[in-house]
């Protein structure tokens, strides 16, 4: 244990260690605080656990499950304390002060169903085989998402985070094509056509491997994209997910610029599982968790996004477009409805509505 200076916090029902820094509550991860504790990745990490319990729960088998990259080991420890179930978690983390805080942490809880590594994730993830793995680096994943998939068992999750959405969303276009070989969009849709872009690199990556790709829950905030994906195999499986991924021009995206860039490649399929969103939420209700009433709200606009079709419309957009000041969202969704259009609200902002209404529908239903 190093003498850094450490403050004790609690998340859902787990006490942990971790070292006092200058996280602040709205940004996204610090480089420079190792190992740090962002406080405001709890929501994210409820969504873990969440996710994790729903997966031991409908898995047949003891499972295993990864925190590749865990820093204090939070979410890792959060797993092993606040899960039920028949699983195991590994916690690896390749620094130095992280490996010790993480077994401070351990023994704090008296987990006995844990194993930490100090290890390079990516050289990890080759030799061993998880259930469940989870990657939340600073910045990019697609560095470890092809030993990702291959340590992945059938039918096993992969999520991830990604914090560089500036490259997903188009501030640094030659940034995104180059580490995901996509081209992003700078626009009303960006966040969406970020988590789509990333989608749509590990599907990829999968299909190599003759493996297909299921989103379950994907969502973005300003500051990050968090994917939950379940990984099957199979050529027809691969086939499948590869039949989602395409490249679109500007045009298909509402409220883009006229002119035709190109946008992609992207997976173009759901990002949501209806299902899983709705078993999550009921899981809920039984966990203790700090961000409850907030996390209900959200998985509700997932629930309700999960059939839309991709991209949306703002508010704010339209009216400038339309040179008109803006009806209320409950107007317009009352209105699509009545002629029979599919209109929901959108998790990416809270101006923005989804609906397979053509242009001149929304821009009469909008005057
Ligand atoms: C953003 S932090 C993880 C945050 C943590 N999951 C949480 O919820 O608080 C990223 C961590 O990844 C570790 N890391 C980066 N590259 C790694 C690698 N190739 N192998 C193992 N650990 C790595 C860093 O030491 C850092 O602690």
């Amino acid at each position: 244990m190093t003498n850094r200076p450490t403050d004790e916090i609690k998340e859902g029902t787990t006490e942990l260690f971790v070292y006092k820094n200058k996280a602040s509550v709205k940004g996204p991860s610090i480089r420079e605080n190792v190992p740090f504790y962002n406080p405001a990745m709890e929501l994210n990490r409820d969504v873990s656990v969440l996710v994790n319990q729903w997966f031991v729960n409908v898995s047949a088998k003891h499972v295993h499950i990864l925190d590749g990259l865990a820093a204090s080991g939070i979410r890792g420890i959060r797993l092993a304390h606040e899960l039920s179930g028949d699983f195991d978690v590994t916690i690896n983390d390749w620094n130095d002060e992280s490996f010790a805080l993480i077994q401070q942490n351990i023994q704090k809880n008296q987990l006995q169903n844990v194993s930490v590594f100090q290890r390079d994730l990516g050289s990890l993830l080759l030799e061993r085989r998880y259930h469940s793995i989870d990657i939340d680096p600073f910045g990019s994943p697609v560095h470890f998402f092809d030993a990702a998939v291959k340590s992945v068992y059938n039918k096993g999750i992969i999520a991830c985070t990604a914090t560089d959405t500036a490259a997903l969303c188009g501030v640094f276009p030659k940034v995104c094509f180059r580490r995901y070989a996509a081209w992003p969009l700078h626009g009303a849709s960006m966040h969406e056509v970020g988590l789509r872009i990333l989608l749509g690199c590990l599907c990829r990556e999968a299909a190599k491997y003759d493996r297909g790709i299921e989103p379950l829950l994907c969502y973005t905030t300003d500051h990050y994209v968090r994917l939950y994906v379940q990984i099957s195999n199979g050529k027809s499986a691969a086939n499948a997910s590869m039949a989602q991924y395409s490249s679109l021009t500007s045009k298909e995206v509402p409220l883009s610029k006229d002119t035709a860039t190109l946008i992609g490649p992207l997976w173009l399929g759901t990002i949501q599982k209806k299902t899983v969103i709705q078993e999550i939420r009921s899981l809920a209700s039984t966990k203790v968790l700090n961000t409850k009433h907030l996390l209900w709200k959200f998985l509700d606009l997932l629930e309700e996004e999960a059939d839309a079709p991709p991209f949306f419309y703002t508010i704010n957009d339209l009216s400038s477009l339309l040179k008109v000041s803006p009806p209320t969202m409950e107007h317009i969704v009352e209105q699509l409805k009545k002629k029979g259009y599919v209109v929901t609200r959108t998790h990416c902002t809270p101006t923005g509505f989804k609906t397979n209404a053509p242009l001149d529908v929304v821009t009469e239903v909008f005057k």
